[in-house]
């Protein structure tokens, strides 16, 4: 059994909840798993429960909330009581409290004016900010698959986040990467409070990577380091962020992250990609 990293989170978004990766993970020193309360078609949090109770005090448990079941689809919402239940119900069924409860994706409900979305966000702050002040969990958070909305939202009056997680790669987008690291900076948030998502956009099978080899933003030597390992450990610096949640069900591929751990980023290069990335924003028409 390998010691605990806590750089790699393991993803629940795409998982057939299974015990095997569970464990799998536990071996390889991942004890952090990163779930939601509408994945699994909003039954993550009982498939984990049923795949391993007896494992879940072993791990540093993250969750999401945001969407809620709505006649057979997910609807988003921000409110401050259905956030609350969300959290009790995740902690039923889950048999336990989560290390963290993320707010998911809450841009998708701050449309008009900028007042009215502060507001909201706000409110919906306090309220995961408060069930973690009542022990209903660890600490919370914002997890945000599109900052850009969120920015110009935070101010002095809204709550502080233990924890921030954004897109993370290649694959991010340099407006997003921009948001990203702007929203870290008005909550003056260290890297380690930085969480990165989705490294290979959810597939690492995407033909792009058949046209770039992500090994050139990787210090040599990097004899043995496959390109999708390369793509991995290249977005830690993508924006720059302390722990990555990337979703697997093979143990063979969460070795190989594991692995992809001991490289390092080749920083001159990725500057020179940032640089290409925003001269190619510029270029755009508006
Ligand atoms: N808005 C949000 O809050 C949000 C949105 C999206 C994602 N997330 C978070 O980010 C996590 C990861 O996102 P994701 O699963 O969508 O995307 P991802 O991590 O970018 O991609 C997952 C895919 O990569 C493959 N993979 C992983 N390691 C591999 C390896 N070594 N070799 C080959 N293939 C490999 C997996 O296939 P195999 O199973 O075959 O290995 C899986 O299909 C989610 O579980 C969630 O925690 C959050």
């Amino acid at each position: 059994m390998r010691e605990c990293d806590p750089r790699i989170v393991l993803g629940l978004h795409r998982s057939r909840y299974e015990r095997r990766i569970l464990t799998s993970a536990l071996d390889l020193g991942v004890d952090a798993i990163d779930t939601s309360f509408n994945y699994h078609g909003f039954s993550a949090h009982t498939a984990l429960a049923t795949a391993g109770s007896d494992l879940l005090p072993r791990f540093k448990i993250s969750t999401k909330v945001g969407f809620f079941p709505t006649a057979g689809q997910a609807e988003h919402s921000l409110d401050p009581d259905r956030l609350r239940e969300a959290v009790e119900r995740s902690i039923r069924d889950l048999g336990r409290a989560p290390d963290l409860v993320f707010l998911h994706n809450p841009e998708r409900s701050l449309t008009g004016s900028s007042a009215a979305a502060q507001d909201r966000l706000g409110m919906a702050c306090a309220a995961v900010e408060r069930a973690a002040a009542e022990g209903l969990c660890g600490g919370w958070g914002i997890s945000s698959w599109d900052p850009r909305p969120l920015p110009r939202l935070v101010d002095g009056t809204l709550p502080r986040p233990d924890a921030v997680m954004v897109r993370a790669g290649l694959l991010a987008g340099i407006d997003v990467l921009e948001a990203s690291e702007a929203l870290a900076a008005r909550w003056d948030l260290n890297p380690s409070q930085l969480w990165g998502m989705s490294p290979f956009g959810g597939s690492a099978t995407q033909p792009l990577w058949g046209k770039l080899d992500p090994r050139v933003f990787i210090q040599s030597p990097h004899d043995g380091l496959s390109a999708v390992q390369a793509t991995f450990r290249v977005a830690y610096w993508l924006p720059r962020v302390g722990r990555i949640s990337v979703g697997t069900d093979s143990p063979t591929h969460l070795g190989e992250l594991v692995d992809a751990l001991r490289y390092e980023a080749n920083l001159d290069n990725l500057s020179t990609y940032r640089r290409l990335l925003c001269e190619q924003r510029d270029r755009q028409p508006l």
